[in-house]
């Protein structure tokens, strides 16, 4: 069968594989991106779903149009509003089916094949997967503690001799990000660097994607959204992280000329996003508090970090581990040679797919961009105890390969034998 070229260049999908994997009951995964399901507002979202078959049935089940519910959109541009003072219009406002077909329209809207797109180092792989099918020339820029590197974007000469906004002969190159609580890195982008960020708009077409900014933990002054500081900032949003990814809600916040485009990409591609299900979540935040939801999430997603962080402290010998502290999200990486410790055992079985589950224990390896020389940990889908359990096993799994390595031992363990 001929394939199209550009499925050439697209890996297996490392989050689908990590998600079957982790389905196993015996694994305590850090590996994917999910939410604690014990966290879900199930009752609520049943009653809302049992509502709007009783009030609106017949339309909740019929065609819908493309840019979204307008009770949703309206809800969204207020929730903006209320939260960081800012104004999008309703109309700006695109529902898609989860954040992710938003990164997947900008990419068949904004890319023509060796368009300059330029990312974190690492950066959300499902975003990276879904601006590969359009064959973009992919840059990346080192993410540092505070947020991406803005002296080597600014030095980088796509951006240093791109044309600004007036001069539109050459189209500006795109850059990605996730200043919130960055997936994978938990990283989250100072205030300083993104007032220089948004000065770039001139010269780049900027995407914010910010799925975990409520996901917020501790105390501090939250610094501004970048597309509170330009408004040419391509924003992108969801509810997956904050009600259920399983709806399969997000939306993105672009103006026109873009939005009309995306929304005639978006009517090719899927016609709309399910109405049933965005009725049923614009019913469940009209009669819920998501303010109280929120705080709940918050609660559990602390205690669980703070366990975590405590569990690696406790059981890694002091500074075989250096970890940073996310301020918020659902991930954080540790400085970790992985292919020296864990060696052979990454070349076989599961291992292959980045993610190592030796014996019961699961972990995501995210080294697309930055190769094996760190680890991603996942801190919400467990409860403390496992958490704990969780990092033990991985502390004994990299005892074991320090021993190894002492012994000069060149034999390949079996994945029992790591965990
Ligand atoms: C940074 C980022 N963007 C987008 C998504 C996609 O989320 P969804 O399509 O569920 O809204 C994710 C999911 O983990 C993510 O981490």
């Amino acid at each position: 069968m001929h394939f199209a070229a550009r499925t050439e260049r697209i890996r297996t999908s490392h989050i689908r594989e990590i998600l079957k994997i982790a389905a196993d009951p015996a694994i305590i995964s850090f590996a994917g991106g999910l939410p604690n399901p014990a966290m879900f507002p199930v009752a609520e979202i049943a009653q809302a779903a049992a509502d709007v078959f009783q009030g609106a049935g017949q339309s909740a089940l019929q065609y819908a149009n493309s840019e979204g519910l307008p009770a949703l959109r309206e809800w969204i541009s207020e929730r903006y509003h209320k939260i960081h003072g800012l104004e999008i219009p309703v109309d700006e406002i695109l529902i898609t089916s989860g954040s992710q077909q938003a990164l997947d329209l900008l990419g068949k809207v904004l890319i023509d094949r060796g368009h300059p797109v330029i990312v974190e180092e690492p950066a959300y792989l499902g975003a990276l997967q879904a601006f590969a099918m359009y064959e973009p020339r992919f840059h990346h820029i080192k993410l540092e503690a505070d947020g991406v590197d803005v002296d080597a974007l600014e030095r980088l000469p796509i951006v240093a001799d791109a044309p600004g906004a007036a001069n539109a002969l050459r189209p500006a190159p795109l850059f990605y990000s996730t200043p919130d609580f960055q997936n994978p890195a938990g990283v989250t982008c100072s205030a300083e660097k993104r007032r220089r960020l948004a000065k770039l708009a001139d010269r780049l077409t900027i995407i914010e994607d910010n799925p975990y900014g409520e996901l917020v933990y501790d105390e501090a002054e939250r610094p501004p959204l970048l597309r509170s500081l330009d408004d040419r900032v391509i924003l992108l949003g969801s509810f997956s992280k904050i009600v259920s990814p399983g709806i399969r809600v997000g939306w993105v916040c672009a103006k026109r000329p873009l939005y009309d485009r995306l929304v005639i990409a978006r009517q090719a591609a899927d016609l709309h996003t399910s109405g049933l299900t965005q009725m049923m979540i614009a019913r469940y935040l009209a009669d819920n508090d998501l303010d109280l939801h929120i705080r709940r999430l918050r609660e559990a997603y602390r205690a669980n970090r703070d366990c975590m962080l405590d569990a690696l402290g406790e059981f890694f010998p002091d500074g075989a581990i250096e970890t940073q502290r996310p301020g918020g999200g659902m991930f954080f990486v540790v400085p970790f040679d992985a292919r020296r410790i864990f060696g052979g055992a990454l070349s076989s079985g599961a291992a292959r797919k980045r993610a190592l589950c030796s014996g019961h224990t699961a972990f995501y390896l995210d080294n697309d961009s930055a190769g094996d020389r760190y680890m991603r940990l996942n801190f919400s889908n467990a409860d403390p105890e496992k958490l704990r359990a969780g990092v033990q096993r991985l502390a004994r799994a990299w005892k074991n390969s320090v021993r190894r390595s002492a012994d000069h031992s060149t034999r390949v363990p079996t994945s029992g034998e790591i965990l």
